[in-house]
């Protein structure tokens, strides 16, 4: 009975071999691109940069009846504490709003904006859009 089993075993040792050279060449491919790469977590996070749960800034970096750009996204704090954060597009024809003397100032054609998004007045029709961010801790999050 035990040299039953053997006999199975050994064709399933040949059967295996095959397969065994495949694992070891997919592994030498895997090692190659990059597996012990400890850097791949930081480039992820530059690549979702922009999406939900990011660090934008600090709350200290964000000056008080101004703002700050982060990329595409511009944070404010109106009052103490108060944070609020659009995207940098502007409705009219889609150039950077920037902070400027208290506002958000679109240099393209002078649309202005309030630190709450709010148009003050055009040629844009309609508000900033908001981007959704939370305090945590120190640090401005994107929701
Ligand atoms: Fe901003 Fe025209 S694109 S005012």
């Amino acid at each position: 009975m035990t040299e039953n089993r053997l006999t199975p075993s050994r064709r399933a040792v040949l059967t295996a071999v095959p397969i065994g050279a495949v694992v070891l060449g997919a592994a030498a491919c895997g090692d190659d691109s990059g597996g012990s790469n400890s850097a791949s977590p930081g480039a992820e996070s530059k690549s979702t940069a922009n999406s939900s749960g990011d660090v934008l800034t600090t709350t200290s970096a964000v000056p008080v009846g101004s703002g700050v750009v982060v990329g595409d996204v511009v944070v404010t704090q109106a009052t103490a504490g108060d944070f609020e954060a659009f995207s940098t597009k502007c409705p009219h024809q889609g150039c950077a709003v920037a902070p400027k003397d208290g506002k958000l100032d679109c240099p393209c054609h002078g649309s202005e904006f309030d630190l709450d998004g709010s148009l003050v007045h055009g040629p844009a029709t309609e508000p900033l859009t908001p981007v959704h961010v939370q305090v945590r801790g120190a640090d401005i999050v994107r929701v």
